[in-house]
């Protein structure tokens, strides 16, 4: 039987980001090329809890269709948070929930572009993001980047004109890792305001920053004129797939028309999960734990590895790991003046972090072709893994960068 698939189903390619989480699959690898959290910090018990309570108090409605919106005490939980990290009021009906923040970026594709539309995003950008804008056939225009981030100054009219969105990540860049600067946000909001247009504000990792302070959000220097993209995937678990959008009033609403026709709402479930779990201050004791244990693999990583990280991510035109990053997920801070060390040097894979002198890293050569047989014949004690299986047989925490030298880390 043959089918004709429609032209745009024809364009689609076998996508990246699902190879890289092909990888994550195997039970011995934490891979930090798709922006996984660590399963350390997934708060397994809490979920259990409200999972129970949930199923014991309201079944019926947490099993129900739902409104396409979302679930309303989320809602409101998400536009008092926002509320306050910005400092301007937030009205829940600005709120929809989404199935994981990758669905915002495919409604927004799917309300705003137009075949041939002209998009801007800064350069690299998130792979995940090109694919959700590219099924609407856009016309991609590159703002220019630096260390810093996207610059503003770069924004010309001409550029701007007929846009319809700059489409960028101002904490903890994905794939770069960089933090837009202050100034830069300023500049960028006043810019877009001039020139009214709609700046998408995706910010999955804003809220894991281990080092300084949080800067301000563009949703808050412009509130009229972003759409702001969060998830619920980095600071809780991904595999709850939600994550929300707070939009402008009239695009809002057709947000939500777009979104009913695609799965009429995300689920009742595990909405009220996220709820129950946070509702009562859980977020920041969590997070705070979150940031320790990012601070600990960084450590680790950014004292003791000595390979020099070349990205599988496909769009990464530079090595993703910064070393002016203050988050760990996904993009950790890497020292990027060591030469790579052949896979064969058995003296590169043990190292103790300063900080912790319990954690050991592991450098292993996975992903380069070398034989585990190999490896088990390679230095080390006799009691030390030779490989990620002895690792976690042994209870370790392996983790695999993006590289084509790994670096696994365990605690004693
Ligand atoms: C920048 C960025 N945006 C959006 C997403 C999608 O996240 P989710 O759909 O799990 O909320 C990711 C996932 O890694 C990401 O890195």
């Amino acid at each position: 039987m043959t089918w004709t698939l429609s032209q745009r189903a024809q364009k689609l390619t076998s996508s990246a980001i699902r190879e890289i989480l092909k990888v994550t699959e195997r039970p011995d690898v934490i891979s930090f090329a798709g922006g996984l959290p660590s399963p350390a910090t997934f708060p397994v018990t809490q979920l259990q809890q409200a999972c129970n309570e949930i199923l014991t108090t309201e079944p019926t409605p947490a099993l129900q269709y739902g409104p396409t919106e979302g679930y309303m005490p989320l809602r409101e939980w998400i536009a008092v948070h926002h509320s306050k990290r910005c400092g301007i009021p937030i009205g829940a009906d600005q709120v929809l929930v989404t199935t994981g923040s990758q669905q915002g970026l495919d409604l927004l594709a799917k309300v705003l572009i137009d075949t041939g539309s002209k998009v801007l995003v800064e350069t690299p950008t998130y792979l995940g993001a090109l694919q959700a804008f590219s099924l609407a056939e856009p016309r991609y225009c590159s703002v220019p980047s630096d260390d810093a981030g996207l610059i503003p100054a770069s924004l010309t009219a001409e550029m701007c004109q007929e846009a319809r969105f700059l489409y960028c990540l101002p904490n903890f860049q994905n794939p770069s890792g960089r933090r837009l600067p202050l100034e830069r946000r300023q500049q960028l909001a006043e810019i877009t305001a001039r020139a009214g247009l709609l700046l998408i504000e995706d910010d999955p990792y804003g809220d894991l920053y281990y080092q300084g302070e949080p800067l301000p959000g563009l949703l808050s220097m412009n509130p009229g004129g972003v759409v702001y993209l969060g998830s619920f995937s980095k600071v809780l678990a991904p595999g709850l797939r939600v994550g929300y959008l707070i939009a402008p009033p009239a695009l809002q609403r057709k947000l939500v028309q777009a979104k009913q026709a695609a799965d009429l709402h995300t689920p009742s479930f595990t909405q009220r999960m996220v709820h129950t779990t946070i509702k009562d201050g859980f977020l920041d004791s969590h997070l705070r734990q979150v940031a320790v244990e990012e601070a600990v693999l960084r450590e680790a990583c950014s004292s003791g590895c000595n390979c020099r990280p070349t990205s599988i991510v496909a769009n990464c035109l530079k090595p993703p790991f910064s070393s002016t990053s203050h988050s760990f997920l996904g993009r950790p801070s890497m020292p990027t003046n060591r030469s790579p060390i052949p896979c064969d040097c058995p003296s590169s894979r043990y190292h103790r972090p300063r900080s912790r002198p319990a954690l050991r890293a592991w450098v292993p050569c996975l992903p380069c072709g070398r034989s585990r047989d190999s490896r088990e014949t390679g230095a080390g004690t006799d009691t030390e893994p030779k490989h990620a299986g002895q690792a976690v047989a042994a209870g370790y925490l392996p983790v695999l960068f993006a590289s084509p030298c790994s670096l696994n880390i365990y605690s004693a």
